[in-house]
């Protein structure tokens, strides 16, 4: 069986514990776009851990974690992830990179900054992590791919065109920063290429194969529909298609292999970085709810910007991915509040629409449209069957599965492992 697993919203659903929920019963696990950017955050007995570029399944011996073709990878940041991971004694062998994954270079997180500072106020509030910049790259041909360390003359030649000819002038000339040193930057990937090795390989016949075995594939999404390069709120969007067309051709999955396709949504909205954000709360209910939800980047740190949940958005992200079912998570940081709205659709100058408009200044100055339901104010971290949630806190449920038009299978009712509320489908077998 295989599952694409999609974020529906900004980001920061609560992915990473989904799919930790579904690795268990996984044979591979795969990410398929996006890179350091994400931040998906896994706990379990042993503790908290934040994955940005580990496929979030690694804590399974048996399952194996791909980084697929689409990703982009920073090398520096992933031999992290793996010395983090042995410092806890988790050795990644399960781990495969493949050669086909495009590289995020040390000269992308620098290009990234001094972009968004070029943009002034119109920045994109992005990660810093190179991401935007790698793609681009990636796109013009003149990026470097995770197998091309391992051939060092090409590697070497290939830098002193890129970094010679095409970075090294724009650092200088554009920037008036200083030039980047071939030799040691040749020497420097060497070095990664030697730790790397073990892990990269030609991931096509190891996913053929296991769609030929019939296999529990899992496909990890990054970000999130409204992030989405082509279908979020371009241009304050990341690179990728973070949407169910991106896990395919970031994987190399046809579309005829495709089981279901499951979202992942939050009991309310966050987004970080700037963009359009019809429901956003910028009043003291949103800062109780950042604060109650610890609403601070996974990868930044940055205060998410906090509303509330947004059905014409998760509407939209159900349609465009095909969601067959959803998940939705931390529903416990709404357990204080007395009233909860659900914006079901927006005015935009008398006239409504009941999805996210491509015009992004129309979006920009959609007004949200409410309706109010009563919130259940009953702490619900203890609960793991459907009755065992208060009848409020089930309508709530209800409603938003109406709304969007999906089956409601995963609820999440704190941050643990165990903290689950499951509603009997059979994910996987
Ligand atoms: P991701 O990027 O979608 O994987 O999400 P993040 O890991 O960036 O952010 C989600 C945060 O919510 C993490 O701190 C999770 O541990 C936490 N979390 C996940 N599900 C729940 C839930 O149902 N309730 C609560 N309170 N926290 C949750
Ligand atoms: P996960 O997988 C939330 C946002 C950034 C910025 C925009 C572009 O943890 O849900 P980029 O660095 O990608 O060029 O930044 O995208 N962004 C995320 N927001 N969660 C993420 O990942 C994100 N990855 C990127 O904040 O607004
Ligand atoms: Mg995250």
């Amino acid at each position: 069986m295989v599952i694409i697993l999609v974020g529906g919203q900004w980001g920061d659903e609560g992915k990473g514990k989904v799919i930790d929920y579904l690795a268990a019963k996984a044979d591979m696990v795969i990410r398929s776009q996006g890179g350091n950017n994400a931040g998906h955050t896994v706990i379990t007995e042993h503790g908290e851990f934040k994955f940005q570029l580990m496929p979030s399944g690694i804590l399974y011996p048996k399952c194996v974690c791909i980084i697929g073709n689409g990703v982009v990878v920073d090398p520096i940041v992933l031999l992290r992830e793996i010395s983090q991971l042995r410092e806890r004694g988790i050795e990644p062998k399960n781990l495969i990179i493949s050669e086909r994954a495009h590289m995020v270079m040390s000269y992308h997180p620098l290009l990234d900054q001094l972009e968004e500072d070029t943009r002034g106020d119109d920045r994109l509030g992005t990660t810093w992590r190179g991401i935007g910049p790698a793609y681009a790259d990636k796109v013009r041909r003149i990026g470097f791919r995770i197998g091309d360390l391992q051939k060092e003359a090409f590697m070497r030649k290939k830098l002193a065109f890129v970094v010679g000819q095409v970075k090294n002038p724009i650092l200088t000339k554009l920037y008036e920063k200083e030039a980047i040193d071939l030799g040691s930057m040749a020497t420097e990937y060497m070095g990664y290429a030697k730790q790397l090795d073990p892990y990269i390989k030609d991931t096509f016949p190891i996913i053929q194969d296991a769609l030929d075995r019939k296999s529990n594939i899992l496909l990890e999404g990054a970000q999130a529909t409204m992030l989405d390069l082509d279908f979020g709120t371009y241009p304050y969007v990341t690179s990728s298609n973070p949407t169910a067309g991106g896990a395919l051709t970031g994987s190399g999955i046809p579309p005829t292999k495709v089981d279901l396709t499951l979202g992942v949504f939050k009991a309310y909205t966050s987004r970080v970085g700037y963009g359009p954000f019809p429901s956003e709360l910028l009043d003291e209910v949103g800062e109780q709810i950042r604060e109650r939800g610890h609403e601070f980047g996974t990868v930044t740190g940055r205060p998410r910007r906090i509303g509330w949940f947004d059905s014409a958005v998760a509407r939209y992200s159900a349609r465009l991915n095909g969601v067959g079912c959803a998940a939705l998570m931390r529903l416990d940081i709404l357990d204080e509040q007395p009233l909860l709205k659900i914006c079901t659709g927006y005015d935009f100058r008398g006239k409504r629409f009941d999805h996210p408009v491509a015009n992004i200044s129309h979006y920009k100055h959609s007004k949200p449209i409410y309706e109010e339901m009563a919130g259940w104010q009953t702490d619900i971290g203890a609960a793991r069957k459907w009755e065992d949630l208060p009848q409020k806190c089930r309508d709530y449920i209800e409603r938003i599965g109406e709304l969007i038009g999906v089956p409601i299978e995963l609820i999440g009712t704190g941050p643990r492992r165990d903290q689950f509320v499951t509603r009997g489908r059979k994910l996987f077998d």
